[in-house]
């Protein structure tokens, strides 16, 4: 169930990054603080390299076969096209706060759970997901900020929370239902995702949800672990001796 919500997230961040990088370079003139103007810049070209990276997996799984998988994510890239042509500034900015605000705790999770380094995990997955989660780590407050720093309206904020937060785990349940029965067919019954999974896994996720909501929520207050820290500093070492 955990390579299913994985695989989903990797699909989804294929739309979704680009919906975001849009949304918040729309806004950019409206910035009235040259730091948080450059923190932006700097969020967009980090979304922009996650979904490139993303996408060689992607075509990997979509060429497996899933009947009706192609089709969820056309549908996935119409809901965020729609988006960017209909809804305004605000709205945009809200779902980009809401997902971020719901990432970083999935990343702050996944990462400290040592789920990429399992045995049973594919080492290139693994590294792809290290990598995307410990940048989402590190940009976790911009989102926040330029929502905060333009519009600042609570109720609103919660209501897109929402709206982004179910957006993504109704696409990664579609996801469940449409690869599971292809695999236990195609491999065996420890594919199986059955109803109550899916149920437990959205229990999992809710209370981050939740957390969201309240008005004293603020990703300032996140404490990064240190094992977090250090893989942060040894990506940006490997990045900086291969350039
Ligand atoms: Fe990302
Ligand atoms: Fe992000």
């Amino acid at each position: 169930m955990l390579s299913y919500s994985a695989t989903g997230v990797s699909l989804y961040v294929a739309y979704l990054e680009p919906f975001l990088v849009k949304s918040l370079r729309r806004v950019l003139d409206q910035i009235r603080d040259d730091e948080l103007r450059e923190n932006v810049d700097r969020f967009c070209r980090q979304e922009a390299q996650h979904y490139m990276q993303h996408e060689r997996f992607n075509e990997a799984i979509l060429q497996c076969g899933y009947p009706g998988l192609r089709e969820r994510f056309g549908r996935l890239k119409a809901d965020f096209d729609s988006y960017l042509e209909s809804r305004g500034d605000k709205w945009c900015v809200g779902f980009v706060e809401g997902f971020e605000a719901y990432t970083t705790q999935s990343a702050l999770r996944a990462l400290t759970s040592g789920a990429f380094e399992h045995p049973r995990t594919d080492p290139q997955f693994g590294a792809l997901f290290k990598w995307h989660m410990t940048e989402e780590i590190e940009h976790r407050n911009v989102a926040f900020d330029i929502y905060q720093h333009l519009y600042g309206d609570w109720p609103f904020r919660a209501k897109m929370c929402w709206v982004a937060q179910t957006h993504i785990w109704r696409f990664i349940l579609d996801c469940m239902k449409i690869m599971s029965p292809v695999d236990v067919a195609r491999f065996d019954d420890s594919y199986r995702v059955t109803a109550a999974h899916r149920a437990l896994a959205v229990c999992a996720v809710a209370p981050m949800f939740m957390k969201t909501y309240t008005p004293w929520y603020d990703p300032h207050r996140y404490q990064v672990p240190d094992s977090i820290s250090q893989i942060s500093a040894e990506l940006t070492a490997a990045a900086e001796s291969a350039s």
